[in-house]
């Protein structure tokens, strides 16, 4: 391409679906460090949706927030064409795999009929566009590692070519979307991308995922709940690494592709919780018996993949990314991070969230 005639894509409006929940509030954020582009966020606002993450990409011009639900096709059809996106970046899914085990309707409503609703909605815009703009139109879907299953402990990590073999309720509603969005692609031409990644943590993740919720039960003296015997493994990636990531397929990935995202960081749930215990400890100050004392093996998930690993080669060797968090500075961060944000903390643990922790816990 001729240096003169390239666009960036940070340099056009983009539209972020689920731009409100924990990694595409982190998006954003990096996003508009970044560019000068402008960001619509389409976002129903569920349990998992919080908008004071967002509060410094308000003052920013041509940043537009829209409450909508993605399974709205004509308030799709309408804000595409008065906003005019040149990419969709996808987000908004139901993602805890405990309330998929608790309640799938809402994960095929939202995970597949959405994004359903949302790919005839990007179909008939695109193929509005002018050849040039239908040219340079993405669709990326924000998928994740557990629409390949789970691997045993010998066993290579999951390539792009792995076959699928979703087990809950939210990695088939998952890996559906996934088949959509290829579908979509090979049928009808739709310029798409999809990611998959492993397991995030950061800033701004609702407490019902272990990392938030281990230091915020740690913090307050509160039992740690390990499913199992605690050995399952995930690959932990922090969640500016994952934005990063994204934000380098949709400007460089190839059409049609899809790229696994990982931080090469096998981790056992047990040696996370220890570490976090550890770390409370030292940056919360001790509450005189080490908080490992409070980890406490409760019954396991039902179904529970034993272990997930990506292999990240292919983005690292087509597109030149690789993580730059090692899993013991981003946990430092995390944990800081918590502890630094209690209005944050309070906001998002009340109502519902009880309700929640009650209901899950208390079985
Ligand atoms: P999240 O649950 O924190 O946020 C989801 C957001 O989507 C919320 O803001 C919610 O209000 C919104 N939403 C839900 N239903 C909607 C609907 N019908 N219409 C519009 N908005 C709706 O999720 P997350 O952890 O930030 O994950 C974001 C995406 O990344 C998901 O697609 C998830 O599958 C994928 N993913 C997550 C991880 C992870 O570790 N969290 C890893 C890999 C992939
Ligand atoms: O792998 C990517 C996926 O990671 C994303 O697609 C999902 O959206 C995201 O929620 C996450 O799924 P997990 O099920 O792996 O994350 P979760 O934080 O719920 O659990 C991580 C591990 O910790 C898992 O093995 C279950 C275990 N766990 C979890 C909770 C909430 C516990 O032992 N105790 C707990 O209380």
């Amino acid at each position: 391409m001729l240096l003169s005639s390239y666009r960036s894509y940070m340099e056009d409006t983009i539209l972020i679906t689920g731009g409100a929940g924990f990694i595409g509030s982190n998006f954003i954020l990096q996003w508009l460090e970044r560019s000068s582009s402008a960001v619509v966020n389409l976002d129903k606002l569920t349990y998992a949706g919080n908008l004071h993450n967002l509060t410094p990409a308000e003052k920013r011009p041509g940043y537009e927030f829209v409450h909508g639900d993605i399974t709205d096709q004509e308030r799709l059809r309408s804000l595409l064409s008065r906003r005019k996106p040149r990419a969709i970046v996808h987000f908004a899914a139901e993602s805890h795999v405990d309330r998929s085990i608790r309640g799938p309707e809402e994960f095929v409503r939202t995970n597949i009929n959405g994004t359903f609703s949302l790919l005839e909605e990007a179909r008939g815009y695109w193929g509005g566009m002018s050849s040039g703009e239908a040219a340079d139109f993405r669709f990326l879907h924000v998928s994740t590692d557990e629409v390949y299953g789970s691997l045993g402990p010998d066993d290579p990590p999951f390539a792009e070519t792995t076959a699928y073999a979703p087990n809950s309720p939210y990695a088939a509603s998952k890996a559906a979307s996934d088949h959509l969005v290829r579908a979509y692609h090979h049928t009808y031409g739709l310029p798409t991308l999809t990611t998959n990644c492993s397991n995030n943590y950061g800033r701004f993740q609702f407490p019902e995922k272990l990392i938030p919720l281990m230091i915020l039960n740690a913090l307050g003296g509160k039992p740690l709940p390990v499913y199992g015997d605690g050995q399952n493994v995930r690959d932990w990636l922090y969640v500016e690494d994952h934005c990063d990531a994204i934000a380098t397929v949709l400007e460089k990935g190839r059409v049609g592709q899809t790229y696994n995202i990982g931080g090469w960081n096998e981790k056992r749930n047990l040696d996370i919780v220890q570490s976090i215990c550890d770390m409370v400890d030292e940056m919360a100050g001790s509450r005189g018996a080490p908080r490992r004392d409070l980890i406490s093996f409760v019954k396991d998930r039902p179904g529970h993949d034993r272990r997930y690993a990506m292999d990240a080669t292919k983005i690292e060797h087509e597109l030149g990314w690789r993580p730059k968090e090692t899993f013991e500075t981003g946990i430092r961060k995390t944990v800081q991070w918590y502890l630094n944000n209690e209005e944050w903390v309070r906001n998002v643990t009340s109502g519902s969230y009880r309700q929640w922790i009650e209901t899950h816990y208390s079985s």
